[in-house]
């Protein structure tokens, strides 16, 4: 059995990190980041990129780095203390994504991999007295807002099943870090929509710019008119590892940059860059689909010193180049 080494201080250089959910669009770019750094990686997650086509994707930059150690694992009942051992950091990115989903059969997944697993993981982590965890939360936990930009003291109104599961993660996590004995320090980061090259499929962002190149149609829940506050990867990538680095008490963040854009602002931007005029279909709004978000960014700018430096237009420029590369056409212009 392994004897708990005695707790570094978070804000030690990270020399050794463990990231779950690794094989993800948010996972795998911390990972790559983390390893250009210096920084030796555990990746684990449940999708086999020997298996599972999307995480050999995201993992392709980086799977051969020596540096990098990629475990399959699914954390609902997995060993997970043998992946702690002298990790300065860890970064909880697994869990079950995805607004409209949760409605549906795949909650028991969303209990499972976003509250249980976290649990498990939180008992292995405070066992081990890894000094910081650092769990990805979600701008979703705010809920339908009066439209000011939210701020992290704001009372929490989840508004679909997955939004009650990231809050009762993030919350979980900070309990057990309260717990008297406790030597692991968490800081959850509420992620406002993340997007950029490898975003997932079912997000927005992605699925109009394959509109794009495959002049298939796209449909847009509602009038359009619903605000995100865009987030582009390497700045949540950035506010990621400062929360990491940065001494601090257990604490929740914001990770957006406190604008926003309406989907139609998106389709417009998008058109722009690719060059093409993508096919809409109108399609009925979603259950749990909130009209606005907005980060109050000012607890990140103060406790990260963290500044997003990627406007919407650069960066679904960047995210339309990385899919005409991945797909080796050539039909659109960015
Ligand atoms: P993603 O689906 O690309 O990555 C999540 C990864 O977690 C997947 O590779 C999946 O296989 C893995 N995973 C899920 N359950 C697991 C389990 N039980 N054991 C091991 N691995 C498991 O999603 P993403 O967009 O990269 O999001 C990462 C995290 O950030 C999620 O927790 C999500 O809720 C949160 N988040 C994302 C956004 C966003 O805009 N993408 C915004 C707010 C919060
Ligand atoms: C995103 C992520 O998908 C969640 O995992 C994350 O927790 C959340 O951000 C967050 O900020 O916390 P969402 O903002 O809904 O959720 O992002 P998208 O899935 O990209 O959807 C953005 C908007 O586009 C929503 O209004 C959605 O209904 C709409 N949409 C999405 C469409 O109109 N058509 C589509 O094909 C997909």
């Amino acid at each position: 059995m392994h004897t708990p080494a005695p707790a570094a201080t978070p804000h030690d250089p990270l020399r050794r990190a463990v990231v779950t959910g690794a094989a993800g669009f948010i996972g795998s770019h911390l990972c790559q980041t983390l390893l250009g750094l210096g920084v030796s990686v555990v990746g684990v997650d449940r999708r086999d990129p020997d298996q599972h086509q999307g995480a050999a994707v995201n993992l392709a930059a980086i799977r051969h780095e020596p540096d990098f150690i990629f475990v399959t694992g699914d954390l609902r009942t997995c060993a997970i203390e043998p992946l702690l051992p002298d990790a300065d950091a860890v970064f909880h990115l697994a869990g079950i994504p995805g607004v409209h989903p949760s409605w549906g059969a795949d909650f028991d997944d969303y209990v499972a991999s976003n509250i249980s697993a976290t649990q498990r993981l939180m008992h292995a982590a405070t066992r081990l007295r890894v000094p910081r965890l650092v769990v990805a939360s979600s701008s979703s936990v705010y809920g339908a807002t009066d439209g000011n930009p939210s701020a992290e003291t704001d009372h929490p109104r989840p508004a679909s099943p997955y939004a009650v599961t990231k809050l009762a993660e993030e919350q979980l996590c900070l309990a057990h870090a309260a717990r008297p004995d406790c030597d692991t320090t968490v800081v959850a980061l509420r992620y406002f929509t993340v997007y950029g090259p490898r975003q997932r499929e079912d997000m927005f962002i992605q699925r109009l710019l394959t509109a794009a190149v495959t002049g298939q149609k796209v449909s847009i829940y509602g009038d359009g008119n619903q605000r995100r506050d865009f987030t582009y990867i390497d700045d949540a990538v950035s506010a990621t590892i400062a929360a990491a680095t940065t001494c601090l008490p257990s604490s929740i963040i914001n990770v957006g940059g406190g604008t926003n854009a309406s989907l139609n602002d998106i389709l417009h931007h998008a058109q722009e860059v690719t060059g093409q005029t993508i096919r809409v279909h109108i399609a009925s709004p979603r259950s749990g689909d909130v009209p606005a978000t907005c980060a109050n960014p000012s607890v990140a700018r103060r406790l990260l010193g963290w500044n997003p430096n990627t406007d919407l237009h650069a960066g679904i420029g960047a995210q339309a180049e990385w899919l005409l590369t991945r797909r080796g056409a050539s039909t659109i212009a960015v």
